[in-house]
């Protein structure tokens, strides 16, 4: 295929399949390790916005390969943890229980709490990409979310509640509490904590592409409401983290070895499933797109 089928695509245009509940969709009939013309990365770019996380199966990427194809979708991102960026293409971070020389290659347990990606920044992600090169046999699924869909599905009056809130969103308390369950996360340095401080993103944050309103809160990342009683802030914290997650607006995708996975950061949030473990192997690239900061209604 490779070639073929993307001249193909353009002619005809991706093969569109939408496999979750108002989002979530499979693209055939691209081979990403192929330059692309502008005009099928504009689709690509429609599609999700459209769908919200979109589907590349049977893909054989090289990490050149999948930097340059995420490239052009705007700015890769690093990661605070560098001792997981791959060695020769930093603006790959590996996800992986693989140990070498007694030492893990990647971060085993990343995204084992719902998130979306980096959103303890001013400017957090438009979009991440994971590519699955080893994949276990059983386990090892990732769940997804769409907050576009879960805001529309509120009570009138709770959207009329949050619709002016901000929310304090920031990594250290996560990472101490993955760290004491564990013990194989490094200790932050002093100079990876002070790049961290906290950060305040609106609870309902309008999607800079598609002018959608989503909820922009996750279990992982977002602390609580200020300027509220820290009890009502909970309280009203978990349910936006309960509704948000419910079956309702929720897509678990098993993965093959070679599919590409392309979320959108500003409008769902995920979670790594777990449920395996060595000698069954997990090796994931991911490569994150820096998008703007959040603004709210
Ligand atoms: C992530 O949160 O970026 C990783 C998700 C996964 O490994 O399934």
């Amino acid at each position: 295929m490779t070639a073929i089928a993307n001249a193909v695509a353009e002619q005809f245009g991706l093969t569109t399949r939408q496999l979750g509940p108002g989002f979530f969709a499979e693209i055939g009939g691209v081979d990403l390790s192929q330059h692309l013309s502008a005009a099928t990365i504009s689709e690509i770019r429609e599609a999700l916005n459209r769908h919200g996380v979109l589907l590349f199966r049977g893909q054989r990427l090289s990490e050149a390969d999948q930097v340059r194809f995420s490239r052009q979708f705007g700015e890769l991102m690093g990661h605070v943890l560098t001792q997981y960026l791959h060695p020769r293409h930093p603006e790959i971070l590996v996800v992986s229980n693989i140990q070498e020389n007694g030492r893990n290659i990647g971060l085993a347990d990343a995204g084992h709490h719902w998130h979306a990606d980096l959103t303890y920044l001013a400017e957090p992600s438009l979009g991440s990409l994971l590519y699955a090169r080893e994949v276990p046999e059983t386990g090892g699924d990732t769940l997804f979310a769409d907050l576009a869909g879960a805001y529309d599905a509120l009570p009138q009056e709770v959207k009329d509640r949050i619709e002016s809130l901000q929310a304090v969103h920031l990594y250290l308390d996560t990472y101490e509490r993955l760290r004491k369950e564990n013990s194989q996360r490094p200790e932050l340095t002093e100079e990876q904590w002070a790049s961290l401080p906290d950060v305040l993103h609106p609870v309902v944050a309008i999607h800079p592409e598609s002018g959608r309103r989503t909820l922009y809160v996750s279990e992982g990342f977002t602390s609580h409401i200020p300027g509220i009683p820290r009890e009502e802030s909970d309280e009203l914290l978990s349910y936006l983290f309960a509704h948000s997650t419910s079956d309702a607006f929720l897509y678990r995708h098993r993965w093959e070895k070679g599919d590409l996975l392309f979320w959108d950061n500003r409008r769902t949030v995920h979670k790594a499933a777990g449920g395996y473990a060595l000698p069954q192997r997990r090796l994931m690239h991911r490569t994150t797109i820096k998008g703007t900061r959040p603004t709210g209604p």
